[in-house]
């Protein structure tokens, strides 16, 4: 699988522990930075990934910032993208089967790497349920078009 990767500042040497860690389980990963040393603002690196996944360049985009919660928000502001924060096996598991989630965040302040290197591998190997989620994912990606005028 083509995976995208990037960090802040909070996150750099969790991200490379990820990125290898999913290189060595066989997927393409392009690091997106940031480089050691600066200290950045996460939506350009949420961005960074967000945008990759949305033109088909990643399949899957994973991003980690101090909490997982800003850079999330970031990358779901991107048409196409539906970006989890997860901190736990069952957050990562029901990212993939109920919510069809295309980039996955995480929180260096909040989990180890340890954790973090679960989180991954459930992340690439959970598949998409289906059935009765096909329609509130389709809800969520009609937000992006109407979403002012969707019914509650
Ligand atoms: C950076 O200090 C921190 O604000 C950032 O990594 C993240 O936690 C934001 O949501």
């Amino acid at each position: 699988m083509k995976i995208a990767i990037a960090s802040d500042h909070a996150a750099i040497e969790e991200r490379q522990a990820v990125a290898a860690h999913l290189e060595a389980a066989g997927h393409e990963v392009t690091d997106m930075g940031c480089e050691p040393g600066e200290s950045v603002d996460y939506p350009d690196y949420g961005a960074r990934v967000a945008h990759a996944v949305a033109a088909g360049s990643a399949e899957r985009g994973v991003l980690i910032c101090g909490t997982g919660i800003g850079i999330c928000m970031a990358a779901g502001k991107v048409d196409g993208i539906r970006a989890a924060t997860v901190h736990d096996d069952f957050t990562a598991e029901m990212c993939r089967e109920h919510n069809d989630a295309n980039v996955m965040c995480m929180g260096a302040r909040v989990i180890p790497t340890s954790t973090m290197l679960r989180l991954v591998d459930l992340f690439t190997t959970t598949a998409f349920g289906g059935g009765r989620h096909t329609g509130r994912v389709a809800k969520i990606n009609a937000l992006e078009e109407n979403g002012a005028s969707i019914s509650s």
